[in-house]
């Protein structure tokens, strides 16, 4: 018999948090207690240091999507950034339908320095069926990133996405995102624009 939840997993998404159970949870997605981030908190690496302004959770229920497409519309997402140790950034996210709260959009991936230098590289892997390597730099507070490829389940849901790019920038206590795509219908435009608080 599971024990009910009582505080937050940190799973990286409070509607998960609600409906799972900690140790499955944990064990699921990080593998056994020693190996994951729930551990003696491990020291940050001194690679990842360039990114350590991204690390932490971060909210909104303002997030505003476009592309001409589809009819504009709000969502809310919650996004982690965690390390454990290691020379790299994990991170998960999920969004929901502002008005039902039903999930949307979800990710989780690695974020990368390469050695002696401000290049970033993210790997991402979606819900959707799409996974994509992004590469760019980090300038300050500020991570921006374009798709070197996207790869994709042979029966995601069409368009095919064929670029991506994201921006995130941390101003305070704020993060934002952007992200703007390119599909195989509609040329490189806006998809989406979010500012979040951190949790
Ligand atoms: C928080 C993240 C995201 C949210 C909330 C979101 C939400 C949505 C929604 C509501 C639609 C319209 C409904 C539909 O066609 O299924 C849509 C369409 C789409 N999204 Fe996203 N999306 C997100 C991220 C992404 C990302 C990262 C990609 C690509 C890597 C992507 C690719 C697409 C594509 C290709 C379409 C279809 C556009 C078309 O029909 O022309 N989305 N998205």
């Amino acid at each position: 018999m599971q024990a009910p939840v009582k505080d937050s997993l940190g799973s990286g998404c409070t509607l998960i948090d609600k409906t799972l159970n900690r140790e499955s949870w944990n064990h699921t997605l990080f593998g056994p207690r020693p190996l994951c981030r729930y551990g003696p908190g491990p020291k940050m690496h001194e690679m990842i240091a360039p990114l350590s302004w991204l690390l932490g959770k971060w909210r909104s229920e303002g997030g505003k999507g476009i592309y001409p497409t589809i009819k504009d519309f709000t969502y809310g997402e919650e996004v982690e950034f965690f390390h454990v140790g290691q020379p790299n950034i994990q991170f998960t996210c999920c969004s929901w339908k502002s008005e039902s709260k039903a999930p949307l959009h979800r990710e989780a991936g690695f974020i990368r320095i390469k050695p002696d230098t401000n290049k970033v590289a993210m790997m991402i892997a979606q819900n959707t069926g799409i996974c994509e390597i992004e590469e760019g730099e980090v300038t300050g507070q500020k991570m921006e990133t374009t798709s070197q490829s996207v790869a994709r389940m042979s029966f995601s849901k069409p368009p095919k996405t064929l670029k991506v790019s994201r921006t995130f920038k941390r101003d305070g206590d704020t993060l934002e995102q952007v992200l703007y795509m390119e599909t195989e219908n509609t040329p490189y435009t806006e998809h989406l624009r979010i500012k979040y608080t951190k949790v």
